[in-house]
């Protein structure tokens, strides 16, 4: 996935702006692997913003987490979910705030709910494929669930800064029926995940996160954290099955087979996968509630 001619240099100047992590979410990416981390350290730092405090401890307490007690503090919601929950969280909530939709935006073809459902599928497919995986396998669900909720970060991204570009191949790809992917590299020379590449660049996020971001489609282009791009690759294609069509689902889980077979998957595991998509759904959809 290399596209860089002089024109695309060109295009990453004009959106030397692209927005930075905010501090908040910024400082616990760098600081949740650090030694001398603690949950203090952890509370004290998401208590610095009382609406993303207050987000936390909604969704600790939601039955996506299933806590059995009530968690009344970020100290304890720290303590009981863990650094690596409380930083996805944070990542999560801070990245869809960020990309909230404009209300008074002109018409576009980009339709926002719609991509924020279809990443929310994508998330709980994630998380669901690597829970199936977990005894012996080391990708931890959550930052699954994370990749997946922010895999195609790089189309909101080319909405708000590139959308010119973005609307082309938009139209280019309903027009010839085919992948937007493959639209914006017939036509744009470069792609959303180029664009989540540069965005994330400078944000410090765990490889297991950014990595998926960047190769989603081409997951055989990963160098590292290739399971973990593999199954936003997979759970990215799940999320668009039709599942109520059981001939459908059928046919697509067994072309994708091959592919899961090297995180030790079978056609019995995504099938197990997809009959609790529903529920899932329900539960995750905190996530992106306003
Ligand atoms: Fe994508
Ligand atoms: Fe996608």
């Amino acid at each position: 996935m290399n596209y860089n001619t002089e024109e695309l240099q060109d295009k990453i100047k004009t959106i030397a702006n692209l927005p930075t992590l905010p501090h908040i979410a910024s400082r616990l990416m760098r600081i949740v692997n650090s030694p001398s981390a603690s949950a203090d350290t952890v509370a004290s730092l998401v208590s610095q913003d009382i609406s993303l405090s207050a987000k936390v401890l909604r969704l600790a307490n939601s039955a996506f987490y299933g806590i059995p007690r009530s968690v009344n503090t970020l100290n304890n919601a720290v303590i009981i979910l863990g650094f690596k929950i409380i930083q996805t969280m944070v990542l999560s909530l801070t990245v869809f705030d960020m990309f909230a939709e404009d209300e008074n935006k002109p018409p576009s073809p980009f339709d926002r709910d719609a991509f924020w459902d279809h990443s929310l599928r994508c998330a709980v497919i994630a998380r669901l494929l690597a829970h199936k995986r977990k005894r012996n396998y080391a990708l931890d669900p959550e930052e699954a669930f994370c990749a997946g909720l922010l895999h195609d970060i790089g189309k909101v991204v080319m909405e708000q800064y590139l959308n010119t570009d973005f609307h082309k191949a938009l139209y280019h790809a309903r027009a010839n029926n085919i992948p937007v992917f493959e639209a914006e590299k017939e036509i744009l020379g470069y792609t959303h995940c180029d664009v989540a590449s540069w965005l994330t660049g400078t944000w410090s996020l765990p490889e297991e996160i950014e990595q998926p971001l960047v190769c989603h489609h081409e997951p055989e282009e990963a160098t590292i954290c290739v399971d973990a791009v593999l199954i936003c690759h997979i759970a990215n294609i799940m999320s668009k099955i039709n599942t109520e069509n059981e001939t459908e689902t059928g046919d697509a889980l067994r072309e994708l087979e091959p592919k899961a077979k090297p995180l030790g998957l079978y056609s019995g595991d995504l099938s197990d996968v997809v009959a609790e998509i529903p529920e899932e759904m329900e539960r995750a959809s905190i996530f992106i509630k306003k």
